[in-house]
């Protein structure tokens, strides 16, 4: 039983390895942040030198903010994908082929500049969103199936971890001392080059998925010694064990497909709270943090915007850390409400600070408490408590589904913000964040009425619970959670 717990060295490998596509997912969603000035200069010249007249304003925030939101676009595409991949050539396979997307944007993101075509960069934007969207589906996927389940919860926030590490890294070299300039901002897109060609290097020295190997390819020798491997010992029998149970729960209960998903009335309820949950985390504002922050500082009068940025991507990579240790034990609704609060009482914060601003300049320093936390309290309830809940909503047959359906609400709203934000900015000036309030307001009201705790509780007393609301309009929430079985929270 001991040998379930060994970190073993090629189990790491490939842990680490993939996790480098979570990195890369991070990257660029903060990469496009701080030089956000520098490259919309670019766009300005280009424009000049093709048309002989000066961009206007309406036509530079236009490019920029289609370059920056068409990520997510790629994103939906990419992770309605994930499905045609993973079952046809495998997770590791799959992970190393999406690498030729990343290939493919880097060079048009990293020429774009010398071509003087921004074209080029919204093209290189949407293809490593297609990437990114891909990677979102596959890492956690080979990461659950090759970790022994003692370990899989703890190795399946590196996946979270990559992302936060990945958004802090690349605000950091968004430093204009470093690659935020003129002349290298070209290779500060580029840079996802560097990870892509660690992850063909070392992808092939990683083994396949057993699960895959067993479950779809029906090879258990092969499988067998991949988890020998994986585990330092000789006796896999219990691994072997837990994916044949898990294989033949699969064929009794029937894979229920999206249109089914929305047809029936039994999962009418838990479809809400799953799409609803992830648009509280998307339109929560969240992203218009990660991906213009260093704009949204300048405004508030921050004399030094980018290192605020990263201040901003430091505590999120603290607080994502705090909340890997809370999430597990605490109870989601109640973590998930607590962020929804703290958020809106930030975005108030934000609020105050950038209306008084005129008249007190310090209230640029509550712009940055006021983001920091706003950003701390997402990653403690709104962050990763809707990925959660969804696979806990769901048992295996209507899962993969729903989380289907779950990830493109996500990546349509993230897109909305991506896309929106500047104009809304410009249009509310400093009450932009009053909509954010009211939304995450909402957002607390619904969890807090519709949304039941999962922590600890099976799809039958969950899926209880909801036809009982459904019948008496009322829901009364257990404080302290049955003791059962224990719903598997990994996808
Ligand atoms: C574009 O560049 C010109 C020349 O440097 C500048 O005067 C103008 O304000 C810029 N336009 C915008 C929209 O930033």
């Amino acid at each position: 039983m001991d040998s379930g717990k060994r970190l073993t060295f090629p189990l790491l490998m490939a842990v680490g390895t993939a996790v480098l596509g979570s990195l890369q997912f991070g990257y660029n969603t903060g990469v496009i942040n701080a030089p956000q000035k520098i490259i919309e200069k670019f766009i300005n010249e280009t424009w000049f030198e093709r048309y002989q007249e000066p961009i206007t304003k309406g036509s530079l925030t236009a490019i920029w903010s289609i370059s920056v939101s068409i990520f997510s676009v790629g994103g939906i595409f990419g992770s309605f994908s994930v499905g045609l991949f993973v079952n046809r050539f495998g997770r590791r396979n799959s992970m190393l082929m999406a690498n030729i997307l990343a290939f493919i944007s880097a060079i048009l993101m990293g020429f774009s500049k010398m071509a003087s075509s921004w074209e080029m960069l919204i093209a290189g934007r949407f293809v490593v969103g297609l990437y990114s969207g891909l990677s979102t589906g596959f890492v956690p996927m080979y990461v659950g199936e090759v970790s022994p389940t003692a370990l899989r919860g703890a190795l399946g926030t590196l996946h979270q971890l990559g992302i936060v590490v990945g958004i802090l890294i690349a605000q950091v070299f968004g430093l204009e001392a470093i690659m935020g300039n003129d002349d290298l901002w070209p290779l500060l897109l580029g840079f996802i080059v560097i990870p892509a060609v660690l992850q063909c290097i070392l992808l092939p020295l990683c083994p396949k998925s057993p699960r895959f190997l067993l479950i779809n390819k029906n090879e258990e020798n092969k499988a067998k010694n991949v988890l020998k491997k994986l585990r330092g010992t000789s006796d896999v029998s219990s691994d072997m064990q837990e994916m044949k149970e898990e294989s033949r729960q699969m064929m009794r209960e029937k894979k229920v497909t999206i249109p089914e998903l929305f047809r029936q009335p039994l999962y009418r309820q838990p479809l809400l709270v799953a799409v609803i949950l992830q648009l509280s985390q998307q339109l929560s504002g969240i992203n218009a943090i990660f991906y213009y922050s260093t704009r949204i500082f300048e405004k508030a009068g921050v004399e030094q915007p980018v290192y605020a940025t990263i201040g901003a991507g430091v505590v999120n990579t603290a607080f994502t850390v705090v909340s890997l240790f809370v999430v597990e034990r605490a109870g989601r609704r109640s973590l998930h409400l607590l962020g929804l609060l703290g958020m809106a009482g930030s975005a108030i914060l934000m609020t105050i600070a950038l209306a008084l601003l005129e008249q007190l300049k310090w209230m640029s320093y509550l712009s940055i408490v006021a983001i920091f936390s706003f950003v701390a309290f997402f990653e403690i309830g709104p962050g990763p408590i809707p990925w959660f809940i969804v696979a806990e909503l769901f048992s295996q047959g209507p899962r993969p589904s729903a989380m289907a359906v779950a990830g493109f609400s996500n990546w349509t709203a993230n897109f909305i913000v991506g896309m929106t934000f500047q104009y809304v900015e410009e249009l509310c000036g400093p009450y932009v964040f009053v909509i954010f309030t009211v939304l995450l307001l909402s957002f607390f009201v619904f969890t807090y009425f519709k949304v039941p705790e999962t922590k600890g509780r099976t799809f039958d007393e969950i899926s209880a619970g909801f036809r009982q609301t459904a019948a008496s309009g009322a829901e009364k929430h257990s404080p302290e959670e049955l003791n059962s079985l224990g719903a598997d929270s990994q996808l």
